[in-house]
């Protein structure tokens, strides 16, 4: 019988008065949609990140769906990414009118194996959507020459990978546009956003235009500025994507408490790794948290035990949480093509823990105790 008093929740964010200071400073400002936070957020993060040029947008979806789509992506085009992997992904590839193409992953890290994608191409494929599962970067020097080889561009999706790096550069500093999503619970949160991060300009200015229904202006310095019966000409088809200044002021927040919050993930990933390293039927995924800034921490339950370990930390006030059901089991995407067995396995043993800043240590005690404790019943 459940005897839950607190409920340690397996993700949320963590907002204080810095981003309440910046949300009221939009307040007073007076034009909610993009001004001049945004713009500033985009500055910021293109700094952050070692990108080019960031365009923001208003979820990590839409930042997909944008890039895919300035890229010129439509029906009769093949991308080829992660089953494993949140539906956006699935949703956003499909909102372009191509095809999501669903590929399998390595046993050890759950990233896009680049043999079972290299077997998926055809000449009706597009695009790699590598995805950097819990944060970890995936191979993009592997992935670059794949897509270089075969002619494709290389979009990823790095919504859980805000803060990481691969061979010393952040994540948003490679390929030709990679996504991020500030919803509530990642690394850092705008409530809601997202952006795209690319190293061309052209393509940038086309999403900035394309995010506002295809609209060719810049935002007004202030509101006093804006002129009345403004006109414009649009020339492409465009979107309702635009990040709000609301929204781009709590980004800005968190932007400056990064750091600070992946050096805290960080360490529980760790303590959690060095707990569950010698217990019989755990294995952690090998994640180097050197370059990772964690967004979930994912352990593999074996022996058929991971529903049972799941009921019984939720009994103990536990949230947990299972990222994710494989895409090409739902029923919108299944697919006849080559099988996804290391997808299918993960499928049956992946088990998320609570990992957020507002975990006390007692609360990774707690965690790390019950787990073990279920464990060892045997
Ligand atoms: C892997 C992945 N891709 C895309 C998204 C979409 O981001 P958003 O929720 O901001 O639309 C998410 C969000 O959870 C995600 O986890």
């Amino acid at each position: 019988m459940a005897k839950v008093t607190k409920l340690i929740k397996v993700s949320r964010g963590c907002l204080g008065d810095e981003e309440s200071a910046e949300v009221a400073e939009a307040f007073a400002y007076g034009y909610f949609g993009h001004a001049a936070k945004v713009e500033e957020f985009e500055r910021r993060l293109a700094d952050y990140l070692g990108a080019k040029h960031v365009v923001a947008t208003n979820t990590g979806t839409s930042a997909l769906h944008l890039a895919l789509d300035a890229l010129g992506i439509g029906e009769g085009d093949d991308v080829i990414v992660p089953s494993l992997t949140f539906v956006a992904s699935f949703q956003a590839i499909r909102a372009t009118g191509a095809t999501p193409i669903p590929c399998d992953v390595y046993p050890d890290t759950l990233l896009m194996d680049l043999d079972d994608a290299e077997a998926r191409i055809t000449p009706r494929t597009r695009v790699l959507m590598p995805v950097h599962y819990v944060g970890a970067p995936c191979n993009l020097q592997g992935l670059g020459a794949l897509a270089a080889r075969y002619g494709l561009k290389l979009v990823e999706d790095a919504a859980h990978a805000f803060g990481s790096s691969y061979q010393g550069r952040r994540i948003g500093s490679f390929g030709d546009a990679t996504c991020f999503s500030f919803d509530s619970i990642k690394n850092i949160t705008c409530g809601e956003g997202g952006a795209v991060a690319c190293g061309d300009a052209a393509l940038a200015e086309l999403m900035r235009r394309k995010r506002v229904l295809g609209i060719d202006r810049r935002p007004p310095a202030s509101p006093s500025e804006r002129p009345s019966g403004m006109t414009f000409e649009v020339a492409t088809t465009g979107f309702r994507y635009h990040m709000s200044n609301i929204n781009a002021a709590i980004g800005l927040a968190q932007l400056r408490k990064a750091n600070a919050f992946i050096a805290r993930r960080r360490e529980i990933c760790r303590q959690y790794d060095r707990a569950f390293l010698g217990v019989t039927g755990l294995v952690p995924l090998q994640v180097n948290y050197d370059e990772t800034a964690p967004h979930i921490y994912v352990i593999r339950v074996k022996d058929g035990r991971r529903d049972a370990l799941m009921q019984y930390l939720r009994e103990e006030g536990i949230e947990t949480g299972i990222n994710y059901v494989p895409n090409h089991l739902h029923p919108l995407f299944r697919h006849a093509g080559r099988p996804l067995p290391e997808t299918e396995r993960a499928f049956g043993e992946i088990l998320t823990l609570p990992l957020h800043v507002g975990l006390t240590p007692s609360d990774v005690e707690e965690i790390i105790d019950r787990v073990v404790a279920f464990m060892r019943q045997g």
